[in-house]
């Protein structure tokens, strides 16, 4: 007989079940140490680091998945029968609400906990050291987020989904050259209808979940791949040697976390769909738009520019800084600081700074366009592409530059520091742009005061 120990893997694999139970368990734990390394560093699992935002987006995933094949049963994406088919739905299906609840409210919170994760990686560093490639698949999970929102919001065929969508897919037109083409191929024709409807169902139950099922497995590999996920480095100890961080076993330490975490989501959502059902308002009518037509709210801030700017400007902005958000992991390259939130006291500050002047700066020049600069009247004579588009743009990048140029010379933040800076500011810009054109804006698009 071999005296050799069990691994620490064999063990928690149980590999001589003795009854049914212990076999459930193995089957479980072989499931989940092929998610996971069979140990984790012990600064990985504070839940304070991650917040379980990947995690939670995981399982408002998988969440939208399931309830998704089952409203899928029920569902019929033609423009006649789809309104009575949701209504039939709320009405007459057993826990078709809940259902239909759940999945509504898990992918608008999966929106935010996808954006709050994003947050959450770049504040911490956590696209440094080999996790380029991720943090490139994560920007695309993102808008494979949105993308799901967007396709799926036309779906019941209301009032609301109707004209957001409308208002949505108009804002393509304003992509040059190659705008109009795609809008065409989206909408199957210039406007929003049979053809519509037929494709963003297509697009939302089959085309997107198998690119998100592919990527997120891609995500969850690479975590792996990269070494689990980002901490900071570990301590130069006594002799030159490095220290080393104690290591945990996943199971039952991340596991634990992991499974509380999962229970108070789903408490938390089924909840919310119970008390506050999923929004129906009356039956889709082309020739009615509601006033105001507003896009769905996570393009609010985008509606938001376009009230301000010319259209090519007000989509060019953000491409621009989705573009330093790809560019990232190229340009800051300063590895030390990795695993520590805004990488240090300075970058703190930066990014405090940045927060507070987006919060004074947004609505002040919200305001001030509003009521008193007109560029256009302003330049009379020149075309509104740069009067009301270059202009207002470079004055945009200039403004940022400077930021960038500030924080470097006045807090002698290193390059890395000030991206956290102008970071902060962006996303609390973004925030601000969205609250307004949720809250601030009534008839016509004016401002309003929403109390
Ligand atoms: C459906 C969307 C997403 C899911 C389900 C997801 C899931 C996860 C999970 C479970 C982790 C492990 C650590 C953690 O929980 O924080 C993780 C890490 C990571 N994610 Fe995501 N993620 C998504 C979107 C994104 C986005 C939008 C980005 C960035 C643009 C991103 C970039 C990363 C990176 C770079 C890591 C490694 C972080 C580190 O090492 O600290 N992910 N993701």
């Amino acid at each position: 007989m071999s005296d050799e120990k069990p691994s620490l893997k064999e063990r928690l694999l149980f590999t001589t079940p003795t009854d049914d139970r212990s076999r459930m368990r193995a089957v479980a734990n072989n499931l989940i140490l092929h998610l996971h390394p069979t140990k984790v560093p012990q600064p990985a699992l504070r839940f304070a680091y991650t917040w379980g935002l990947g995690g939670i987006s995981t399982v408002l995933a998988l969440l939208l998945i399931i309830t998704g094949v089952l409203l899928m049963f029920r569902y019929d994406a033609s423009v006649e029968r789809a309104y009575t088919s949701i209504q039939y739905l709320e009405t007459q299906v057993l826990f078709g609400s809940l259902i239909r609840g759940i999945h509504h409210w898990s992918a608008n919170l999966l929106v935010i906990t996808v954006f709050l994760h994003m947050i959450r990686v770049f504040l911490t560093g956590g696209f440094k050291k080999g996790r380029a490639t991720n943090w490139l698949i994560g920007i695309v999970l993102l808008l494979l987020v949105v993308a799901f929102n967007f396709t799926g919001y036309l779906l019941p065929w209301d009032q609301l989904a109707y004209w957001a969508i409308t208002v949505g897919t108009s804002l393509l037109g304003y992509i040059p050259v190659i705008g109009t083409a795609i809008s065409n191929f989206l909408l199957a024709g210039p406007e929003v209808g049979q053809g519509a409807l037929r494709n963003f169902y297509a697009i939302h139950v089959a085309v997107l979940p198998a690119i998100l099922i592919l990527l997120m497995s891609y995500h969850f590999w690479k975590v792996r791949k990269d070494g689990g996920i980002s901490q900071p480095e570990e301590d130069g100890g006594e002799d030159g040697k490095r220290s080393r961080v104690e290591r945990l076993t996943t199971i039952p330490h991340l596991v634990q976390i992991e499974l509380a975490a999962t229970a108070v989501l789903l408490l938390v959502v089924v909840a919310w769909a119970i008390f506050v059902p999923a929004p129906l308002e009356e039956l889709a009518n082309p020739s009615h738009p509601p006033n105001p037509a507003k896009a769905a709210w996570y393009f609010l801030g985008l509606q938001e520019l376009l009230l301000h700017m010319h259209p090519l400007a007000a989509m060019l902005l953000p491409g621009i800084v989705l573009g330093a958000l790809v560019a990232i992991p190229y340009l800051d390259k300063e590895d030390g600081n990795i695993g520590f939130y805004f990488r240090s006291k300075v970058g703190l500050e930066t990014a405090v700074v940045g927060a507070i002047l987006a919060l004074i700066l947004v609505p002040a020049l919200v305001i001030i366009d509003e009521q008193w600069l007109d560029l256009t009247a302003l330049f009379p004579t020149w075309p509104t592409l740069i009067s009301n588009g270059l202009i207002p743009l470079l004055l945009s990048l200039g403004g940022l530059a400077l930021l960038y140029v500030t924080f470097w010379s006045a807090f002698k933040a290193t390059p890395s520091e000030a991206s956290v800076g102008l970071f902060s500011f962006l996303v609390v810009s973004l925030i601000v742009l969205t609250i307004i054109g949720i809250y601030f804006r009534g008839a016509n698009m004016a401002l309003i005061w929403p109390f």
